[in-house]
């Protein structure tokens, strides 16, 4: 090929991404990828070749290209790492609305015995290989979303002023109760991976306004349930001067702000995923706001049995969940049952100024948040109400000790967000590489 003329015009195969084939259509392209799937009939092979972006199907029919190469594409194995070449044609019934005449081909890497083969596999199979099987179109399309939710949260908070600052993953002390910690070795002192950045979240926003941490976070969950992960994605915004109805605002936005991002950017992976877009273009403002008392009252007029003053657990989230087309807010919660830092309703000292948000379709809590407890005195009271070791706390105590404000956020779980928007029933589809109870390979 030379810069100075077009002598080849017309047979040059720039290399294009499955994606942007499309654009290309009546030129030659090259694609880089692997087998995902062979069908022939004795005259024609029909080639499915991924390249991450997408699928598309190469067309070699006998006659029409050399006979070696048509031989050669019929004995193809799935998940051989290939280049193909040919001419690009409109398809409108192909997925990426293109496909490609076969002209050339050559094989990178043959694969032998591809173990996740079409035909239905178990899921204790399939997390045995999930290197492999984030091949699959349906995870890709999930891993897909789960980043386009990442982007949507990141710009969202941007727009609105939040500055990213992390927080550290090896902790000296529980954010969220001590049952559920998972303890390290820290040169010979004991440290925990973070259930929450919270607490550090709270002193950056002392610093600069209003900040979020995301990172992964850690809990040593016993529970075997499809919405439990031992270590998920926990996105966290903080706001110095904000009350619980900030908090609730904020979410709220955010959450409409994902989905529709989602919706707009993310077409063809929800149709890959079977969603029904109908539940998704119904998540508007404003969500339904409910006191636990109200929830409480709802639940009994249902004849769902459960004890007044306890959290809710999963059929009760269901239960309430399933009455709205979006997300519902459950608010004030009773102070008992919560975590030792958020801040009592003045209105109701038996309740917690706090908030959960339950997704529909039986999805449960995405998202759980509160006003912080800002007095000094009343804090140190319930680190020693709740058994926490208040020499770990010192710092946090700090923040009470000087300039101390009202103050609040949430934690919104990355992956329990994602499994709703995907319609996915399982959290553990969810994360590249789950970790579970009695899981942690590969
Ligand atoms: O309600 P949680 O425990 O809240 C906190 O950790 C607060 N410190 C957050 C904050 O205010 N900054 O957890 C928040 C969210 C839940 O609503 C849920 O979506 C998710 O984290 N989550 C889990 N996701 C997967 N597996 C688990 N075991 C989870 N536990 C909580
Ligand atoms: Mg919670």
């Amino acid at each position: 090929m030379s810069a100075a003329g077009p002598p080849e015009a017309g047979r040059e195969a720039p290399r294009v991404a499955v994606a942007r084939l499309r654009s290309r259509a009546g030129a030659r392209a090259e694609v880089r990828g692997w087998v995902y799937h062979l069908r022939s009939s004795g005259k024609i092979h029909f080639l499915q070749v991924r390249d991450g972006t997408g699928i598309v199907q190469a067309v070699a029919v006998r006659g029409e290209v050399p006979e070696p190469l048509f031989e050669a594409v019929g004995a193809l194995t799935q998940e051989s790492s290939l280049l193909v070449r040919g001419r690009v044609r409109e398809e409108p019934r192909a997925p990426g609305g293109a496909e490609i005449s076969l002209e050339e081909m050559e094989v990178i890497h043959r694969a032998e015995g591809y173990p996740i083969t079409p035909k239905e596999h178990g899921p204790a199979f399939l997390l045995e290989h999930r290197h492999l099987w984030l091949r699959s179109r349906r995870q890709a399309a999930i891993l897909r979303v789960r980043d386009a939710v990442i982007g949507a949260l990141r710009d969202f908070l941007r727009k609105k002023d939040f500055v990213c600052v992390d927080s550290p993953i090896f902790t000296p002390a529980a954010c969220e109760g001590t049952t559920t910690l998972f303890a390290a070795d820290y040169f010979g002192e004991k440290a925990f991976l973070t259930q929450s950045g919270q607490l550090y979240a709270e002193a950056a926003a002392m610093a600069l306004g209003r900040v979020y941490c995301f990172g992964p976070t850690f809990r040593a969950e016993k529970s075997k349930t499809r919405r439990h992960l031992t270590e998920f994605w926990m996105l966290e915004p903080e706001m110095a001067f904000a009350t619980l109805e900030d908090v609730m605002d904020l979410a709220e936005e955010m959450l409409v702000d994902a989905v529709s991002t989602v919706l707009e950017t993310r077409k063809e992976e929800l149709k890959v995923l079977e969603r029904d877009l109908g539940k998704l273009e119904s998540v508007k403002r404003p969500f339904p706001r409910i006191s636990y008392a109200e929830a409480a009252r709802l639940l009994k007029e249902s004849g769902i049995p459960f004890e007044e003053g306890g959290d809710f657990g999963a059929p009760e989230e269901a239960a309430l969940s399933q009455r709205h087309d979006r997300p519902v807010m459950v608010h004030r919660y009773p102070h008992a049952v919560k975590a030792f830092y958020m801040k009592r309703d003045p209105a109701d000292p038996g309740k917690a100024l706090c908030v959960d948000v339950l997704a529909p379709e039986g999805y449960g809590e995405i998202v759980g948040g509160s006003q912080r407890e800002d007095d000094y005195e009343t804090l140190v009271a319930r680190l020693a109400e709740h058994k926490l070791p208040r020499e770990s706390f010192e710092w946090y105590l700090d923040l009470r000790r000087y300039g101390s404000v009202p103050h609040g956020g949430f934690g919104m779980g990355l992956e329990r967000t994602v499994a709703w928007i995907c319609g996915v029933e399982h959290l553990r589809e969810c994360v590249p590489f789950p970790r579970m109870l009695y899981r942690i390979y590969p």
